[in-house]
């Protein structure tokens, strides 16, 4: 592939090699999210930039993906700042706007004097905002092996070994396609990927409208974020917590696919259900395990761990209950699952899906204000969700929001 190529024969066969191993992560992850977050990582790793952003390549614009920034917040940590929403046009007005238009790569030493005649201009809104100084810049286009542009990758401010910003080096630009190439296709994989999960959701969404692409991005987002807040707190290694990140989040948003085996006239009552409606409802957690009972991969088995268990209670009120093959035809609601005994997948998921059901226009319900969601939250931990994930969710309630907005329904 791309790193056999004579351009490269001049670095040791030891440092692409080992670049290629580090690449060699990216085909474990399946959410676009996870996967931009890594190529970031190794991309500044390469680089040793302080910042960088992708951007994706969308019809005529480029919408913004994903960020790290090393001076502003902590990487490893939830933040706001991946979730901001907006896109910039592929022209050659912006640095970014100028790759995805020229196919070019761009070099630039001093974002703030840049050579006379170019075409873009720094947008400094960015730095002005958060209080940052740009300074040093390569711009990558991501093309696949089959030259296809995926996105623009954008290292910020390189450092040298005191921390002190530099130019990219010579090195680092003939190094950095390498990587690029190998972004490129994951990223389209990634997208793929979340594709296919939301086609899945319409299916249900089909039956219950409440279950929008909205919706459940929101609720797999929440989840993402609480799990890597728990992953920290439990000294969770790195590579564990990313890839269970990853999970999570594709997983979290197919919590609910087992609708599609409830009546429209229950699932689509704009009242009360009775109890009896009420307890056919309590089988879409069933009727979801069961789609994912094989568990070929890690992401079914998880898949399978968050649509059955989605609806236990933290202190054993919840359903469906301890059940030993739920592929049995005559399978009845089994005795309480609590605490420690529901996945930790599922605890999560649940205090998510209630959030976000809460907060939503239901068509049995107005959206509650968000000053009683969270008072019934905190009351509810404890008895409906585990303590420590409703502790989390506070802690990170800014990014909640964050997601929220990110998610609108449209
Ligand atoms: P959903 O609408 O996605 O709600 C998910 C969970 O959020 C509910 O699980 C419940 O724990 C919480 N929740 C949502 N709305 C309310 C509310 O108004 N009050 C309270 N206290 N909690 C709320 P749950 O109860 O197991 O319900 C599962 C699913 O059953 C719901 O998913 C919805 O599709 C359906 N459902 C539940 N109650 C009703 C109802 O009264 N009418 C109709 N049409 N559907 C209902
Ligand atoms: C129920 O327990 O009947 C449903 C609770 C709710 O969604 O209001
Ligand atoms: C409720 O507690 O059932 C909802 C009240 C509200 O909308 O705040
Ligand atoms: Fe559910
Ligand atoms: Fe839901």
């Amino acid at each position: 592939m791309g790193f056999q190529h004579s351009q490269y024969t001049r670095y040791p066969k030891s440092e692409i090699a080992s670049i290629m191993k580090r690449i060699e992560e990216f085909n474990y992850l399946q959410d676009i999210d996870a996967i931009l977050d890594k190529i970031l990582d190794e991309a500044r790793h390469l680089s040793n930039a302080d910042a960088g952003s992708i951007f994706i390549v969308e019809d005529d614009h480029l919408r913004f993906g994903y960020v790290h920034n090393d001076t502003l917040f902590k990487k490893d940590e939830a933040n706001e700042e991946i979730y901001v929403d907006f896109s910039v046009p592929i022209d050659d007005q912006s640095i970014v706007g100028y790759v995805a238009l020229t196919g070019n790569t761009l070099v630039i030493d001093d974002a703030y004097n840049l050579p006379s005649g170019s075409p873009f201009m720094l947008n400094s809104e960015y730095d002005l905002k958060a209080g940052y100084k740009t300074r040093s810049i390569l711009a990558v286009p991501l093309y696949t092996f089959h030259g296809r542009m995926v996105g623009v990758m954008q290292l910020i401010n390189a450092k040298d070994e005191n921390g002190q910003v530099i130019q990219f080096l010579k090195k680092i630009q003939d190094l950095i396609p390498l990587l690029a190439n190998n972004a490129a296709v994951a990223i389209d994989r990634g997208i793929m990927n979340r594709e296919m999960i939301l086609r899945m959701v319409k299916m249900a969404e089909l039956r219950d409208p409440t279950e929008t692409g909205a919706h459940v991005q929101r609720v797999g987002a929440y989840s993402a974020e609480i799990y890597q807040r728990w992953a920290t707190r439990h000294g969770i290694d790195k590579q564990e917590k990313n890839r269970k990140k990853d999970l999570i989040r594709l997983a979290a948003m197919l919590h609910d696919v087992g609708k599609v085996g409830i009546p429209d006239n229950i699932l689509k009552k704009s009242d009360k259900l009775t109890d009896r409606e009420f307890d056919t409802i309590k089988w879409h957690t069933v009727y979801g395990g069961r789609l994912f009972m094989n568990q070929t991969s890690s992401l079914d088995k998880m898949s399978m761990q968050i649509a059955l268990n989605h609806h236990e209670k933290w202190n054993g009120k919840g359903y469906p209950g301890k059940i030993e093959d739920i592929m049995k035809a005559d399978v009845k609601l089994g005795p309480p699952k609590r605490k420690e005994e529901i996945p930790l997948s599922a605890r999560i998921v649940s205090l998510a899906d209630v959030y976000d059901a809460l907060i939503s226009r239901r068509s049995y319900k107005d959206p509650w204000s968000d000053k009683h969601v969270l008072e019934v939250i905190e009351a509810e931990a404890g008895n409906h969700f585990d303590p420590e994930i409703v502790k989390i969710f506070f802690q990170i309630l800014p990014v909640i929001k964050a997601i929220r907005l990110k998610y609108k329904e449209s």
